[in-house]
């Protein structure tokens, strides 16, 4: 039986991802905020084998014990599903005095993967979940990256999703081994993502933005994510994907100078380096 390690699948895409991947015969390693919530969602898909995990994602050190419970408690991975995500209206920092989006959407993802990646087969698979929301930054702020006297939340969760396919990019061109590495673009999905701890304006403008004819379902959102992890045949790696089918990034994405700097910085902030 594979086993997939899914983020953030307590709601929205990622719930509906573990359900995907169940309904498909995998073992899926149900991650939440807290373990009531991931085992309530666990709770929620029917058939299959779930279960359930969880780590506060803005915390690293709950992180590095995710990381631990996984390698010590499951044999191996076949796919790490980077989906779990923020969008916050207001700036908040974390004990470690850092940006409290760029940890959850692009640390916690950066650190996961590094201590997961000897437990991935060597020809596993990892996705990371970001959002064409990318375009609208032109690059990382690397003198600001809290985005001191200059926060908001549509400029922190676009610099948290380009980091997501720099990334997603940067690890492609230093991996060794097989494994393919993907960034999916789910589409403009009805989820709460816009409702938690927003600020109400935001609340309601996300309301208004997720009910426009077009939006996708969370089960629709979930479908590009679950496609690259159970396709027959490897799908190529190092590109971003949405709707089943790579497509260009926005050009902010294609810096390998931004890539090696911010792959840089995110080694320093998580204390931990990659050795590939
Ligand atoms: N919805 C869209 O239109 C859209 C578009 C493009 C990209 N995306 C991306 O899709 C991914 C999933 O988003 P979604 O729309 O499905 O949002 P969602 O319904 O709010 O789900 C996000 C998931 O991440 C979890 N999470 C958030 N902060 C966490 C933390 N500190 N520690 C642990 N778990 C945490 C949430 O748990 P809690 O419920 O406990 O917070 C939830 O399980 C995100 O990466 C998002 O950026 C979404």
């Amino acid at each position: 039986m594979k086993i997939a390690l899914v983020t953030g699948a307590t709601a929205g895409i990622g719930l509906e991802t573990a359900r995907g991947l169940a309904e498909q015969g995998f073992h899926v390693l149900l991650h939440g905020r807290t373990l009531a919530k991931a085992r309530a969602a666990a709770a929620e898909i029917r058939g299959g084998r779930v279960s359930p995990l969880h780590a506060d994602l803005s915390d690293l050190d709950a992180v590095r014990q995710l990381a631990d419970n996984v390698r010590a408690n499951h044999p191996r991975l076949d796919v790490l599903i980077n989906n779990a995500g923020v969008w916050n209206s207001r700036q908040e920092l974390t004990a470690e005095g850092i940006e409290k989006t760029f940890v959850v959407n692009h640390l916690a993802p950066f650190l996961l993967t590094g201590l997961l990646r000897d437990h991935l087969l060597p020809d596993g698979r990892i996705i990371c979940v970001a959002s064409d929301s990318h375009k609208q930054v032109k690059g990382m702020a690397f003198g600001n990256l809290n985005l001191d006297g200059n926060y908001h939340g549509l400029r922190s969760y676009a610099q948290s999703k380009l980091a997501n396919i720099l990334f997603c990019y940067e690890y492609d061109r230093r991996k060794e081994d097989a494994t393919t590495i993907c960034a999916v673009q789910p589409g403009l999905v009805q989820t709460d993502i816009g409702l938690k701890g927003n600020t109400w304006l935001h609340r309601l403008a996300w309301r208004v933005r997720r009910r426009m004819s077009g939006n996708k379902t969370p089960a629709e959102g979930a479908a590009t994510s679950i496609f690259l992890a159970t396709a027959d045949s490897a799908p190529p790696s190092g590109l971003y994907w949405d709707e089943k089918r790579p497509k260009r990034s926005y050009s902010s994405s294609y810096s390998e100078d931004e890539a090696r700097q911010l792959w840089e910085i995110s080694e320093r902030l998580t204390s931990y380096t990659y050795r590939f």
